[in-house]
């Protein structure tokens, strides 16, 4: 079990995000921030304006033609999607990507993750969410097992436990064993972690309650799009393996008005999608 002490060093041992990031968050959550100010912070870090402009130009994009700066990058993109390419960065570089640790595979965690960023998005687009708030959905999926990460690398050997005790028990609930076995989840921890990085009230959220959202009402809320997501990954088997329950919620599809036949059509572009969004895991 972990106390409430090393819990929160856990949290602490999470790399802080650079100041550039941590300005760019702050800019593109105040409604008065110019794309201006945004382009000038980025500008200051020559190494993420190469980043996010590789991002722009890789196929995932379709730009028609190579964008060479960012402020043509804002003006295709929007404010949004340039944060949220410097957020995806920032967060991809601090933590490990590639290999084992212990007998948790970053390389299928990070399938995982993709998938259910690119799900969400694909849910969102059903839903006729706004264009401009699209990349709010992906990068939720993305960073929604988060706590997970900070689990396994500074908490490996009660963690290890926690994997230990999934595979003895078929259909077992994960956040279940994780209360039982740590004394806390991966969602609390993932939630602590974008608090300590002051990351967009909806995405804390949506990292908070990706196995259990609040739906309220039919519009799509960006947690309850994260649980679709993460639901259909564990179903078709997609990235990290899962033992438990790979059923949906029916109250939740029902308030979203969703039916399991509307979704698999819903995510029948998942996977080509999936190979165009793989620059995802390359960059930082
Ligand atoms: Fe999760
Ligand atoms: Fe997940």
């Amino acid at each position: 079990m972990l106390d409430q002490q090393k819990i929160l060093s856990c949290v602490d041992s999470v790399p802080s995000l650079s100041p550039t990031v941590t300005k760019i968050i702050q800019i593109a959550n105040d409604s008065t921030a110019s794309a201006n100010e945004l382009i000038q912070v980025i500008k200051l870090d020559p190494v993420l304006t190469a980043k996010i402009l590789k991002m722009i130009n890789s196929v995932y994009y379709g730009m028609p033609q190579q964008v060479v700066s960012l402020a043509r990058a804002v003006v295709l993109l929007g404010i949004n999607t340039v944060k949220n390419l410097a957020l995806s960065t920032a967060v991809l570089g601090n933590f490990k990507k590639k290999g084992k640790i212990g007998e948790f595979n970053m390389n299928l965690f990070w399938e995982h993750c993709l998938g259910c960023a690119v799900g969400s998005k694909l849910l969102a687009k059903s839903k006729k969410v706004n264009k401009l708030l699209l990349e709010e959905y992906f990068i939720a999926g993305l960073l929604h097992d988060i706590g997970k990460l900070a689990l396994v690398q500074f908490a490996c050997e009660e963690y290890a436990k926690v994997m230990i005790a999934m595979e003895g028990e078929a259909g077992a609930n994960e956040l279940c064993i994780e209360e039982a076995v740590l004394g806390t989840n991966h969602a609390k921890v993932g939630e602590m972690i974008a608090g300590k990085w002051r990351l967009p009230a909806p995405l804390r959220e949506s990292i908070l309650e990706h196995h259990h959202p609040k739906a309220t009402g039919a519009a799509l809320n960006i947690s309850a799009a994260v649980y679709i997501a993460n639901i259909n990954c564990h179903r078709k088997n997609f990235g990290m393996s899962y033992s438990g329950s790979c059923e949906y919620d029916p109250l939740i599809l029902e308030k979203m008005n969703f039916s399991e036949a509307e979704l698999d059509t819903v995510f029948l572009p998942l996977e080509d999608e999936i190979q165009l969004a793989r620059f995802f895991l390359e960059a930082a």
